[in-house]
């Protein structure tokens, strides 16, 4: 169980640093995880992430991999600020900073992706990198198929988010579901995430240190996912995939690339739910990701 002790070992570092009252929590992937294993078809594809359980059952015992890690592990182990890096390591992984991360991302499949995001969710669900981890209900960590072939980036969660811990429940994610659903997916057909995974007080844009602490997550979730093509819903994501301020209204429309994967800036359904008539340049947008889906 070298990552459960890693895990435990990442904790009492942090205990030590002044965070109190952290425990080891569920992961939103143990139910997808089982599921995905009972299936045992020839080649099984996972479904869609459940939204995160708070205090619920153990996590689930730890995929072969990880065991025969476990074996070869090295009895003497260090603690505290070593092990600190060894398993953000471990979570973050050396894809982190990759421009050539395509061919290694591909390489995790199937159950180890499932295995991937869910150790990043125990990673950081009890985050407190940030202030809004103090002023959070839920941290929300996303959602979707880890198989996902489109990956849908918004802003940060809402007052609805924040109460259920789930991406995009509320009016503009209704809306979001309607756009997923013309393009004729389905929400557990697509990954669904946020730049910053807890609630800005009033709904505020995220600051630049909550974006920048949020950041390594979201990194993670696109390498994991792998998709295809990456829609920026509005100017935040857009300007973080862009790395500089930029203009949504302008830059609609036009794929770019961010590392390797497709993106398609485009703009949040908030807006579209203020400007009605944006909707039809929404659907201009997503018939480009369409063609590039085909
Ligand atoms: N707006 C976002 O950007 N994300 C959500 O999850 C909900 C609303």
């Amino acid at each position: 169980m070298a990552v459960l002790q890693d895990l435990q070992d990442y904790l009492e570092y942090m205990e030590v640093v002044g965070f109190e009252n952290l425990v080891l929590d569920e992961s939103p992937f143990a139910a997808l995880l089982a599921e995905y294993r009972q299936a045992a078809a020839p080649s099984p594809r996972p479904s869609a992430v459940p939204p995160p359980a708070r205090h619920a059952a153990p996590p689930p015992p730890l995929p072969a991999a990880e065991r025969k890690q476990a074996k070869s592990e090295k009895p003497a182990r260090p603690k505290a600020a070593a092990n600190l890096m060894s398993i953000m390591n471990m979570v973050q992984g050396p894809l982190l900073e990759k421009e050539d991360n395509r061919a290694k991302a591909a390489a995790i499949q199937g159950e180890d992706k499932i295995d991937c995001l869910r150790k990043t969710y125990q990673t950081f669900h009890q985050c407190q990198a940030c202030a809004l981890g103090t002023t959070r209900t839920h941290f929300v960590f996303g959602e979707g198929n880890p198989d996902a072939d489109l990956l849908f980036i918004g802003e940060g969660p809402g007052f609805d988010e924040d109460r259920t811990g789930r991406p995009f429940v509320g009016k503009a994610g209704q809306l979001l579901d309607r756009i997923i659903e013309a393009m004729g997916y389905r929400r557990d057909k697509v990954f669904i995430a946020n730049i910053v995974k807890c609630r800005p007080p009033n709904n505020r844009k995220p600051l630049p240190d909550e974006v920048a602490a949020c950041s390594p997550i979201l990194e993670k979730q696109i390498e994991y996912v792998n998709p295809k093509v990456i829609v920026a819903l509005g100017a935040t994501p857009f300007s973080w995939l862009k790395g500089a301020n930029m203009s949504i209204t302008r830059h609609r429309g036009q794929f770019f690339n961010w590392r390797d994967y497709m993106v398609m800036p485009t703009f949040h359904p908030a807006y579209i739910l203020r400007n009605p008539v944006a909707k039809r340049d929404v659907w201009e947008d997503m018939q480009k990701v369409m063609a590039k889906l085909k």
